[in-house]
C-alpha cells in the first residue's frame, strides 16, 4: 500500500434542503517523499479534500490510510494525535489566532512534544528565520500583511516536522522571492526529512517542480 492512500472516498455537503455530493469515489495514492499538487476551479472540493486528508472533517464513505495508520478509523483521540503529529495544514486563510503573536502561533503547533519552553521558542523562531521573518515574531496576525501572515502559517506546519504536510494555496499572497524561499523549503524539507506534500495551488511556477499534478472536477481527481 503507498504511504498516502486514499480509497472510495465521498463527501457530501448539505444546503439547506439541498445535498450536493462533493468528493465522489475519489481515489488517489501517494509514496513517501512525493509532491503533488492539485488544481480544480473553485468549489470544486480542493479544501474539501484537505480537510479529509487532514484528519478535520471525516468523509461519508471510503477510506484514508497515512502509513498504514487507518486514519477514517480512529476515534476523536486517535484523530487529535493524528492530526497533531503526522499533519501539518496549510490552511487557505492561514487560520492564525488572532490572540498569539507570530511565534506563540508557531509555538502552539509544538504542544504535546516534550520540549522545554525555551526549546520550543527556539526552534519556533528557527523556523520563522527560515521562512524570511526574522524581526516580526514578536507581531500579532492583525499587524502583518497577508503574505506574512502565510509564511507563519507555513512556518506552524513545517515547525513539527510532520510526515504529511497538507498546503492550501501556499503561495497565494507572495510575491516571487518569498515564493521562491517558500518552495525551497518544501523541497528542503522533502529531501531532509522525506516529507510528503500534498499542494492545492494554480501557480504553475510550482507545478514545474511536483512529481504528479492533478484536477480535481466533479468530484474525482484527473492527472492532468
Ligand atoms: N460547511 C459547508 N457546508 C455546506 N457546504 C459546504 C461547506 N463547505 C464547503 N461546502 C461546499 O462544498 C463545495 C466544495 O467546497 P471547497 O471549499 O472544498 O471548494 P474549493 O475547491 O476549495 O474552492 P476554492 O478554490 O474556492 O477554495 C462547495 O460547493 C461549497 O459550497
Ligand atoms: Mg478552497
Amino acid at each position: 500500500m503507498s504511504f498516502l492512500s486514499v480509497q472510495q472516498v465521498s463527501r457530501s455537503c448539505m444546503n439547506g434542503e439541498e445535498t450536493t455530493a462533493v468528493l465522489k469515489d475519489l481515489d488517489l495514492e501517494v509514496g513517501k517523499g512525493e509532491m503533488v499538487m492539485i488544481m480544480g476551479p473553485s468549489g470544486s472540493g480542493k479544501t474539501t479534500l484537505m480537510n479529509s486528508l487532514g484528519g478535520i472533517e471525516m468523509p461519508d464513505q471510503g477510506g484514508i490510510s497515512l502509513d498504514g495508520l487507518v486514519v477514517t478509523s480512529l476515534g476523536p483521540n486517535d484523530l487529535n494525535q493524528y492530526r497533531r503529529e503526522k499533519v501539518g495544514m496549510v490552511f487557505q486563510f492561514y487560520n492564525l489566532i488572532p490572540t498569539l503573536t507570530a511565534r506563540e502561533n508557531v509555538m502552539l503547533a509544538l504542544e504535546g512534544r516534550k520540549l522545554s519552553r525555551k526549546d520550543s521558542r527556539e526552534r519556533a523562531q528557527r523556523q520563522l528565520d527560515l521562512v524570511g521573518l526574522k524581526g516580526k515574531s514578536d507581531r500579532f496576525p492583525q499587524e502583518m500583511s497577508a503574505g506574512e501572515q502565510q509564511r507563519v502559517a507555513l512556518a506552524r506546519a513545517l515547525v513539527k516536522e510532520p510526515a504529511l504536510v497538507l498546503a492550501d494555496e501556499p503561495t497565494g499572497n507572495l510575491d516571487e522571492a518569498s515564493e521562491a524561499m517558500v518552495l525551497d523549503l518544501l523541497l528542503k524539507a522533502r529531501k531532509e526529512l522525506g516529507t510528503t506534500f500534498i499542494v492545492v495551488s494554480h501557480n504553475p511556477r510550482l507545478k514545474g517542480h511536483m512529481d504528479r499534478c492533478y484536477e480535481l472536477r466533479h468530484g474525482r481527481l484527473s492527472a492532468i
